[in-house]
């Protein structure tokens, strides 16, 4: 059994060092052999938005990256092999790191190989990320599309988001988020033990607002209807009992982003979006020349 997991913090840094504790805890419970890589020792292109992967995905080819010369092939090898996969990062202007948001964006290029061999043995996932203040608003939604995005499957089985703690290293002194951490560990070991053993496992983390991911932010859509930002589960605001309610709409497990049902509805989305500029190809040409003559307006440093 192997646990892997990403970091994209400091060295010795809070999340680190939380992320140790969790991981002390599930090998002690699993004895699995368990890994790290650092973020900081792997080399990843910016993703180019040529869209070369998505061409290839909807087109019937494998929608590999075009990009072949740096270290995602190294990271998709280890995710492939894990079967626990914990993601941690910090949180960077109220959302995770830099280096874990480039990441997520490159998976859109791992290819439908990976994507299947991931999907044939869902790995027990889970997140940690920390911050130095109570800015950590939108890290909840992302640190967890990172997660189920770069192993196409995991099973999120608890998620431990917190602030206020910004010196290097400074959750030490926090008993309380070491416990946590180390809670989330145990978390990750049953739930790895139970998918070993074939039985059924779950989410075990906060609650949060949604009952599907569990994200604890809601997007108003007009009138009383509400929506999850994360999954889009739909649903109605109530007052019952002089107390607001939400009630969510039958359907919203099957029908959210994250079922068979939401990848084909994106991928109908973006299919549709392309056949509108094929439909349009002569006037979006003609547009694109009326602004030609104002392209002198882009500037880079000399080099
Ligand atoms: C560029 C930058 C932006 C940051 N933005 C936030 C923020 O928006 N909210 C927050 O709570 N902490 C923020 N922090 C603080 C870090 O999240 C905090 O120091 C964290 O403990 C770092 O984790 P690490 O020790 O694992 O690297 C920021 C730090 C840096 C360097």
């Amino acid at each position: 059994m192997k646990i892997l997991a990403i970091s994209g913090g400091r060295a010795g840094g809070n999340n680190e060092l939380l992320l140790k504790a969790a991981l002390k805890e599930a090998k002690a419970i699993t004895g699995a052999e368990v890994e790290v890589i650092r973020m900081k020792d792997i080399q990843l292109h910016f993703c180019s938005g040529c869209e070369t992967c998505m061409r290839g995905l909807t087109t019937g080819g494998n929608g590999d990256c075009v990009y072949q010369d740096d270290d995602l092939g190294f990271l998709k090898e280890h995710i492939l092999e894990a079967d626990g996969f914990l993601v941690t990062a910090p949180v960077y202007d109220m959302i995770p790191s830099g280096a874990m948001v480039n990441l997520v964006n490159r998976a859109l290029g791992v290819g439908k190989d990976f994507q299947q061999a991931c999907r044939s043995n869902p790995k027990v996932g889970a997140v940690i990320s920390i911050g130095g203040s109570d800015w950590i608003d939108f890290t909840e939604p992302i640190v967890n599309l990172i997660l189920c995005n770069l192993s196409k499957s995991a099973q999120v089985v608890d998620r431990l988001i917190a602030g206020h703690n910004t010196a290097p290293g400074m959750v030490g002194c926090r008993e309380d988020l070491m416990e946590r951490a180390k809670l989330l560990g145990r978390r990750v070991g049953e739930a790895l033990l139970k998918r070993e053993r074939g039985e059924s496992f779950g989410y075990e983390g906060d609650e949060g607002i949604c009952p599907v991911c569990h994200i604890s932010l809601l997007e108003m859509t007009g009138g009383s209807k509400v929506r999850c930002p994360y999954c889009a589960a739909t649903g109605e605001l109530a007052i019952e009992n002089g107390k607001i309610r939400i009630r969510w709409a039958d359907d919203i497990m099957e029908h959210n982003r994250f079922t068979v049902w939401g990848e084909n509805d994106h991928r109908g989305e973006i299919g549709a979006s392309h056949k509108l500029a094929a439909e349009n190809k002569d006037r979006i040409r003609e547009k694109a020349k009326e602004l030609e003559d104002f392209g002198g307006i882009f500037i880079k440093p000399e080099r």
